[in-house]
């Protein structure tokens, strides 16, 4: 399996290396050729680190991560050509975060829609799930959490694009936890909110979301 990842930030970058380590042929993509990120992160990973445009990217990858500003994934998909990704996973690692206020971001796109779903009428031969949204970059690969590893939480309409990401995260050190459709993006970006919130109250970007189940002191109230 070859894997494209349209994006030279940290997320691209990183998870690139999650992929290289794992054994993956991997390019990465800018929007123009002869990036100076790409071609330092494709230096550094050799053999099976490459460099290229995002349409490159894409046509490379079996599957594809998109990794870039999360306000501009239509001209991503249309610079990427959408023919490139028919048939393919596309896992979308992004947040449409509205930064016109500063920081904390608000959301470009919500309620309603979401940047996962904008994804996906973008590049309706696709199936994309949602994934790698709500933590940092340096975390994504392997982490180590006191506690065992948090959940992933994940969203998309193909089970079986799931059931590719799922493994994949298996590899990555991540549990997945299925959301359901790509609908859920819209919880999952504004979770992305929520998680640097806490970075602000706490001072610390070493946090995760964690699913946990309780058993009832007393019999749950009920009308
Ligand atoms: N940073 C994190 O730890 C983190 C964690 C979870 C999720 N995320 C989300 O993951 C995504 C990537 O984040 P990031 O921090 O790695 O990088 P980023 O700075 O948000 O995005 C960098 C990428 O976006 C592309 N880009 C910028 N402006 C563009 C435009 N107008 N049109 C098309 N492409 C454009 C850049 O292209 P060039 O390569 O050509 O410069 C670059 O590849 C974001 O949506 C972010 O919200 C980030």
């Amino acid at each position: 399996m070859k894997v494209g990842i349209l994006g030279t930030g940290p997320v691209g970058r990183a998870l690139g290396h999650g992929f290289v380590t794992l054994g993956y042929e991997t390019k990465l993509g800018a929007r123009e050729a002869g990036n100076p990120k790409a071609a330092e992160w494709a230096a550094a990973h050799p053999g099976l680190g490459s460099a290229g445009t995002f349409s490159e990217a894409a046509a490379f990858g079996d599957v594809v991560v998109v990794a870039t500003l999360g306000t501009v994934l239509p001209q991503v998909a249309a610079a990427a050509g959408p023919e490139h990704f028919a048939g393919k996973v596309v896992i979308d690692t992004t947040n449409p975060l509205d930064m016109s206020r500063g920081f904390p971001p608000g959301l470009a796109i919500s309620g309603n829609d979401s940047g996962g779903e904008t994804l996906q009428r973008a590049l309706p031969d696709a199936f994309v799930v949602k994934a790698f949204n709500t933590m940092n970059n340096g975390l994504m690969f392997r982490p180590h959490f006191d506690g065992g590893p948090p959940a992933m939480m994940i969203a998309g309409n193909d089970a079986a694009a799931k059931a590719t990401v799922t493994r994949l995260l298996a590899d990555f050190g991540w549990p997945a936890l299925d959301l359901g459709n790509i609908t859920s993006a819209r919880w999952l970006e504004a979770m992305c909110i929520a998680w640097c919130m806490v970075g602000v109250a706490t001072g610390k970007w070493d946090h995760a979301f964690q699913m946990v189940h309780g058993t009832p002191a007393a019999p749950s109230v009920a009308d």
